[in-house]
C-alpha cells in the first residue's frame, strides 16, 4: 500500500478483516451442578445478543469440558485442551456467574485456573444472580478476571432468585433487565474489539 492510500485512511487488507469480521463472544456458565438454572440464564443472554446480530454468540458449558480438578491430574485429559482452545477462539465474554456462598462457583474459578494467555487481553461483561442478585460473587469475580488481564465492563445486569425465579428454579426475568443486557453487551463488543487490536 502507497504512502498517499496511508495518509488518506485506505486500510490495508488485515486492518480490514480486523473492522468487518465478526467478534466471537462466549456466553460462559459458571455452574455445572445437576439441576442448575444457569442454562436458562444464558439462553435468555444469547437470545437477547442474537437479536442484535452484531457479533458471533454462543453458549461455553464449562460441564462440557469435564476438567478435573487442577492439579490432581498430569493434565493431559483432553477437556483441558479442548478449553484452552475454545477460549483462544473467543474475543470476549460473558460470564453466568451465581452466587455460592458469597463467590463464584468452585467450578468456575477451577476453570478460570486451567487458562493463561487464551484469557489476555479480552473483555468481559458479567450477568449474576442469587438472593442479592449475585452481587458479592460478581464483584469477586472482576478481582480474579484482572489477574487474567481480563476487562470486565462496567454494565452488570443482576438477577434475583426472589423476583426473576418462580421458585428459585424457573427463570421469570422481569422487563426492566433487557436495557442492562443490551448496555452490557454494548460495552463488551466495544472493549473486545479494541482489544483485539492489541493481542
Ligand atoms: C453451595 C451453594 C451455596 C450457595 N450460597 C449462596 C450465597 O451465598 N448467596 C446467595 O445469594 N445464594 C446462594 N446459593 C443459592 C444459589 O445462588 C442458587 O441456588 C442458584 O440457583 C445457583 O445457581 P445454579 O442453579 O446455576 O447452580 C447457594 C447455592 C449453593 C448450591
Amino acid at each position: 500500500m502507497g504512502f498517499l492510500d496511508r495518509l488518506f485512511g485506505k486500510q490495508t487488507k488485515e486492518e480490514e478483516t480486523m473492522t468487518t469480521e465478526k467478534l466471537n463472544i462466549g456466553i460462559i456458565l459458571g455452574s455445572t451442578r445437576e439441576g442448575r438454572v444457569s442454562p436458562q440464564v444464558g439462553e435468555w443472554v444469547k437470545g437477547i445478543a442474537d437479536k442484535r446480530g452484531d457479533a458471533n454468540y454462543e453458549i461455553v458449558d464449562i460441564a462440557d469440558f469435564q476438567l478435573p480438578f487442577l492439579g490432581t491430574t498430569d493434565g493431559t485429559e483432553p477437556g483441558i485442551a479442548a478449553w484452552n482452545e475454545k477460549l483462544a477462539n473467543l474475543d470476549g465474554f460473558v460470564f453466568i456467574v451465581q452466587e455460592y456462598n458469597h463467590s463464584i462457583t468452585g467450578a468456575l474459578k477451577n476453570a478460570i485456573d486451567f487458562a493463561r494467555e487464551a484469557w489476555y487481553d479480552k473483555a468481559a461483561g458479567i450477568v449474576s444472580y442469587g438472593s442479592t442478585g449475585g452481587a458479592r460473587a460478581a464483584e469477586h469475580l472482576r478481582g480474579i478476571l484482572a489477574e487474567q488481564k481480563v476487562a470486565d465492563v462496567r454494565t452488570h445486569p443482576t438477577l434475583s432468585l426472589f423476583t426473576d425465579f418462580v421458585d428459585g428454579s424457573e427463570f421469570k426475568p422481569q422487563d426492566l433487565h433487557l436495557n442492562n443486557v443490551n448496555t452490557m453487551l454494548d460495552e463488551v463488543l466495544a472493549w473486545s474489539g479494541a482489544l483485539k487490536t492489541i493481542r
